[in-house]
């Protein structure tokens, strides 16, 4: 299925972040918001649920579980257990929710940066104290500093916040690595909060692999929090699951209060749904799309930026840009948008590695990618 970007025109009547942080003036390629339409059975599903009043509470029994089942089998088979996922209202709260249950206040929780900013503000959310054990980045690309892992969780860290696919690097961890983590985390007693909700996005030449599904360790010592948000672009409709897989960690999620539960809201449960049953072939006509401009994007910059620094994601649309060879300083948004108008994501947001990187949102029209690199280009 073809998918293409609604027109500015149209995207600028939408009231998002996205939409409303900057003036028309500004090409936002920000926060991580697509510019494609909703795929046609999430609208009905949404719509449909609006006029017929359906939008109480999320009911005791609903088809979440089973319908993310049936979708993690299909695109990766991997066996879920539609008896060990709970939902509640996005990935943050689901990551805050899981992390406080398997660790005591102030025990080191290992995020890996650069990563996704909110990790830096979840982890003391959930009484944690942030360990940064940064990627590697060797001949063949990203990797996880396996040494410095274990490093930290013998000196007492308890919980791992893993981010697979790698926001902002678009960098889905190998199965290996995987399953050495869940090695490491067996043998020192700790948690592994893998957040996977850049999975859906994973390219046709990427490979994603749940953590769940690596090993027996890795099932008796991780959870999976996830979402359609992203995938399907539904962030601001509310609903995160949590998935576990062993009888070890089942109580953390299916113990938890049911108003973490009762926190989803039906129209995300509604529109989750649709997504994960109805809507892969609009998925794929994504990813086809987010595929021809992650080469785009390397073709302006190779001829119109060759200084900036930028290795293709192989899941998501967003690419880390290095601008430190162009000479920009530690924040190179600031400058691209007083002197270019164009928003980018500023790269020490996601630690002291980003500084002199930014992060590009690529979800857009090819139109829209190509006047943003001009505009950088003619700063
Ligand atoms: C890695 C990662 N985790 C979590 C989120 C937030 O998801 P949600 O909107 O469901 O809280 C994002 C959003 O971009 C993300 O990139």
């Amino acid at each position: 299925m073809d998918v293409t970007a609604d027109p500015l025109s149209l995207l600028r009547a939408r009231t998002s972040e996205k939409w409303r942080s900057y003036p028309d003036d500004v090409l936002p390629l920000f926060v991580a918001e697509m510019d494609y339409p909703l795929a046609e059975p999430i609208a009905e599903a949404v719509v449909e649920a609006v006029r017929r009043s359906d939008t109480g509470y999320i009911g005791p029994v609903n088809q979440i579980a089973d319908a993310f089942a049936g979708f993690a089998e299909r695109r990766w088979g991997w066996q879920v257990d539609p008896g060990q996922v709970g939902t509640t209202t996005d990935v943050s709260v689901a990551i805050v929710e899981t992390l406080r249950r398997v660790i005591q206040p102030g025990d080191a929780v290992v995020i890996n940066p650069p990563v996704y900013p909110p990790f830096f503000d979840l982890v003391p959310e959930a009484g944690g104290v942030a360990l940064e054990v940064p990627l590697l980045h060797g001949p063949a690309g990203w990797f996880l500093d396996l040494e410095g892992l274990e490093h930290a969780f013998a000196g007492g860290a308890r919980a791992f916040l893993l981010c697979n696919p790698h926001n902002p690097l678009g960098h889905p961890q190998s199965a290996q690595d995987l399953t050495a983590v869940a090695e490491l985390a067996a043998r020192y007693g700790v948690a592994v909060i893998s957040d996977e909700v850049h999975a859906p996005l994973t390219h046709t030449d990427g490979a994603f692999t749940p953590y769940l599904s690596v090993s027996p360790e890795a099932r008796e010592t991780g959870i999976c929090v996830t979402s359609a948000s992203k995938g399907w672009n539904l962030a601001g409709l509310k609903c995160a699951l949590m998935v576990t897989a062993s009888e070890r960690m089942r109580p953390v999620v299916a113990g938890m209060p049911q108003e973490v539960n009762w926190r989803t809201s039906q129209l995300g449960l509604i529109a989750s749904v649709a997504a994960f049953s109805d809507a892969e072939a609009w998925l794929d006509g994504v990813i086809a799309a987010v595929e021809a401009n992650r080469s785009l994007l390397a073709q302006l910059l190779e001829t119109q930026l060759p200084g900036v620094g930028y290795e293709q994601p192989r899941a998501s649309y967003l690419a880390w840009l290095d601008f430190r060879r162009l000479g920009w300083g530690d924040d190179p948004a600031a400058a691209a948008l007083e002197r270019a108008k164009v928003a980018l994501h500023p790269g020490p947001l996601f630690g002291g590695q980003g500084r002199g990187f930014a992060r590009l949102n690529f979800a857009c029209s090819p139109e829209v990618l190509g006047e943003a690199v001009s505009r950088l280009a003619a700063k």
